[in-house]
């Protein structure tokens, strides 16, 4: 009995000593990945430029605020979380930070003093920045970026999840080593893994997530990565594999829907189009042309199918065409209000006005994006290699919830579509939603 509880008691005394070490021993910072000399300086924008490929104003800016600033509130399935302000302000922001503490809050989510930041900082995709963009990018905020006082909300989050040193167990268990190796020798296809495994931090959206909510992958050597996500209620498009959005498109499709938010298959909306404004459109031709010949790649072989649909009339061309007085309500609604522009084989123009056949946004899971692009419309980003705003109108005035569910439900079943239908219910849900975002 005594050895028993001696056992037990020795238990207690060395767990105790673990828990209390996992919380306070230093997190063991990953170093550089390379050496650079120590006086070296980033050349003439390159700073600004290592910015925009990772989108650090994306999340960094809030709406009404000033760049970079922080305070923008992020959705989490568990809460909301503030970004930092991350201009070279002492009080509030990173002022006094020295190279080694800004890598290790990229590379490992750590403040200085220890603190684990939450991984809506998206350190699980920065721990494979080269070196040197992460001094490029020390060098732009700690020089190149005005320090501005503003102090932001502490993330709200339920209990145990407000506790930051538990994030340490979850890193543990997440995070993949850091550093990064391309899986192809040719430069051109290394470069473009770089930026979408890298900065672009493309998986975050893309990538499903897994039980613990870390990316279910973060390298391109797994099939689950860029295999499809969900991102506040809109799904973002499989990028490979049997569901893939980009099956079939070409290299020139990719750089114009990077460069301009639009090509002759779709034109974006929602977080991509944020994607697009702040980071895709100011990359180098180069890194385009890398970033989607990478992305070709991933989708050799997808796509056949597809083709071979396009040269045929398909039965909702057909029926549209028949003017048949009986025809189904939604397909009724479809010609007298989105003909025009979609026209009746769903193939829309090119560059102008996008494909319903076969559009991701369209055949998403969730209907989301597509309720709300019929209520509420959308405006393309105006780009400096299209500069000018193309306009989708807004439905809500004109059509009750059940036409709006009947429409979609057609659309979503039309041509050589095979999605679920539309609930009014649901429709209602996302009516109210965006009154309340109006008011
Ligand atoms: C997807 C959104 C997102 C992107 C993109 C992003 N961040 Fe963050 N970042 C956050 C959030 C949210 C926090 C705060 C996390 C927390 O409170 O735990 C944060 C925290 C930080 C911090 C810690 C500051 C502090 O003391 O709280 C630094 C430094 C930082 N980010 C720098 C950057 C840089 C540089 C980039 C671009 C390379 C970037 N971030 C891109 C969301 C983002
Ligand atoms: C903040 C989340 C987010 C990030 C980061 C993000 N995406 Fe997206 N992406 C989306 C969403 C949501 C959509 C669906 C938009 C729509 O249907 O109009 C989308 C759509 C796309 C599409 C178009 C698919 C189609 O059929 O219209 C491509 C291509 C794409 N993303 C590539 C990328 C690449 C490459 C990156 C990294 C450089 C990236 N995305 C980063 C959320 C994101
Ligand atoms: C006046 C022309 C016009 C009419 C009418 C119109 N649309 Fe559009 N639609 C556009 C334009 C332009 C875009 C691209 C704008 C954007 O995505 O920001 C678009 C985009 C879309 C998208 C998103 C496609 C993508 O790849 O992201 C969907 C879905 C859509 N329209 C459905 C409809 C439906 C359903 C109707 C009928 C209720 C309709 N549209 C009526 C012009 C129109």
């Amino acid at each position: 009995m005594r050895t028993y509880l001696k056992i037990l008691v020795g238990l207690i005394v060395v767990g105790a000593i673990a828990l209390l070490a996992f919380i306070l021993v230093p997190v063991q910072r990953t170093p550089a990945q390379a050496q650079l000399p120590d006086d070296w300086q980033p050349e003439e924008g390159q700073g600004e430029y290592a910015m925009r490929i990772a989108d650090c104003a994306a999340c960094h800016t809030a709406p009404d605020g000033e760049q970079f600033t922080g305070g923008r509130a992020i959705e989490s399935p568990l809460g909301v979380i503030y970004s930092s302000n991350i201009t070279p302000d002492d009080a509030t922001g990173i002022g006094g930070w020295s190279l080694d503490d800004f890598r290790a809050a990229l590379y490992d989510g750590v403040r200085p003093d220890g603190t684990h930041l939450y991984p809506a900082m998206p350190y699980e995709n920065y721990r494979k920045l080269s070196e040197e963009d992460v001094r490029a990018l020390y060098h732009y905020f700690t020089e190149e970026v005005e320090p501005v006082r503003n102090e932001t909300p502490e993330a709200e989050l339920p209990f145990p999840f407000d506790q930051r040193w538990t994030l340490r167990g979850w890193k543990w268990l997440a995070l993949d080593d850091p550093g990064f190796a391309a899986d192809a020798d040719d430069p051109v296809l290394a470069r473009g893994e770089y930026l979408v495994e890298g900065p672009g931090h493309c998986s975050a959206c893309h990538t499903p997530r897994n039980t613990i909510m870390a990316e279910a992958a973060v390298d391109a050597s797994d099939e689950a990565f860029l295999s499809g996500g969900e991102i506040a209620g809109w799904t973002a498009p499989a990028l490979r594999g049997p569901d893939s959005a980009i099956a079939g498109w070409s290299q020139d499709d990719l750089v114009s829907i990077f460069s301009t938010g639009r090509n002759a298959h779709a034109a974006v909306n929602g977080e991509m189009q944020l994607v697009i404004r702040d980071s895709t459109q100011f990359m180098s031709d180069e890194d385009l042309t890398a970033m989607s010949a990478f992305l070709v790649g991933l989708n050799e072989g997808t796509g056949q199918a597809r083709a071979e649909s396009e040269t045929t009339e398909t039965e909702t061309e057909a029926l549209i065409a028949s003017a048949d007085p009986d025809m189904p309500l939604g397909t009724r609604l479809y010609i007298d209000n989105c003909n025009a522009c979609h026209f009746a084989n769903g193939r829309g123009a090119d560059e102008v006005f996008p494909e319903l056949d076969g559009n991701s946004l369209v055949t998403a899971e969730s209907p989301t994006g597509l309720i709300s692009m019929i209520l509420e419309g959308s405006e393309l980003p105006s780009t400096p290699k299209r500069p000018y705003s193309l306009r989708m109108p807004g439905f809500a005035d004109r059509l009750t919830d059940e036409e709006v569910a009947e429409l979609a439900s057609f659309v979503r079943q039309g041509w050589s579509n095979d999605a679920g239908p539309v609930s009014a219910a649901s429709v209602a849900e996302l009516r109210g939603k965006a009154q309340a975002k109006m008011e």
